[in-house]
């Protein structure tokens, strides 16, 4: 793993658009694995900005996100459609026909939409960069702590704590869905590269265990380990209960030569 420590939010999403943008500038045809969630709007807003400002072309991009409400319309608030189209997908020029989620309505079987979206994925020719967060007991994406290390896209039930720490999102009369289709582990680690960006002291107990525990579903973070392209970006709370941080920030000075003089892609 390239674990990399830096003074706040602003400079992970910062860092994290570098990221985004070599791939979009390096590729004909990239594709991203977006994920929704709080930590990931600041990665977003820069994106936006790239595109208003920079002109930065995103029509040739294609985008899978990681997870989706279970029975939950496109143009509902609470979708994550909704989230994407608000703070990426209607500021930029990418073409919404290439943007998935895994959805999966009342009268649709689960686990062929899972398949569908799998397939999907492979028939773009697979996730270049994959954008993770984390939940506060380890999770990506919604795979929930004992969630299989090998598991595709499927349909999954949310924890009490999830659940809990996400009803701040939610208006006390709106209804908060407990089901939701996300990618898999294993889908999320056939990802070329996977760039996990956590900020905040409440992060910080996960990002310990994601990267100094073992390999563990009690941590469904740590399948990172297995990952040959691995980057894990945070800030100086979210790195609070990490140990070896002087090794950390040493080896990343090193990998920062590295990447002025060849960029951050194979
Ligand atoms: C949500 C999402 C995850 C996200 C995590 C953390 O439940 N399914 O993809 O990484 O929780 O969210 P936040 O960034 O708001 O802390």
């Amino acid at each position: 793993m390239q674990v990399i420590i830096l003074e706040d939010p602003e400079q992970v999403a910062q860092h994290a658009s570098q990221w985004v943008l070599e791939l979009i500038a390096k590729k004909a045809k990239p594709v991203l694995g977006l994920a929704t969630g709080s930590t990931p709007i600041n990665l977003y807003k820069k994106l936006v900005k790239s595109h208003q400002e920079d002109q930065i072309d995103f029509s040739h991009v294609t985008s899978f996100n990681l997870d989706e409400y279970h029975n939950i319309d496109a143009d509902n608030a609470q979708s994550y459609r909704s989230f994407m189209k608000e703070n990426l997908f209607d500021e930029i020029n990418i073409d919404q026909k290439n943007t998935y989620l895994p959805t999966c309505y009342q009268n649709e079987n689960p686990r062929r939409q899972g398949l569908a979206f799998e397939e999907k994925i492979q028939h773009a020719g697979g996730i270049d960069l994959q954008i993770l967060g984390i939940g506060a007991n380890g999770h990506i994406g919604f795979n929930e702590p004992s969630s299989s290390l090998s598991s595709r896209t499927r349909l999954k039930t949310l924890t009490q704590q999830t659940l809990k720490d996400n009803s701040r999102l939610f208006k006390a009369d709106e209804y908060q869905p407990t089901m939701a289709m996300t990618m898999g582990i294993s889908t999320i680690l056939d990802a070329r590269y996977v760039l996990l960006m956590a900020t905040g002291k409440n992060k910080a107990k996960a990002v310990n265990e994601m990267i100094t525990g073992a390999l563990s579903a009690k941590c469904p973070a740590s399948a990172l380990q297995l990952h040959e392209h691995a980057i894990v970006v945070l800030d100086k709370a979210a790195a609070s209960e990490l140990t070896h941080q002087e090794y950390y920030i040493w080896a990343d000075k090193e990998h920062q030569k590295i990447n002025q003089t060849y960029g951050f892609f194979l």
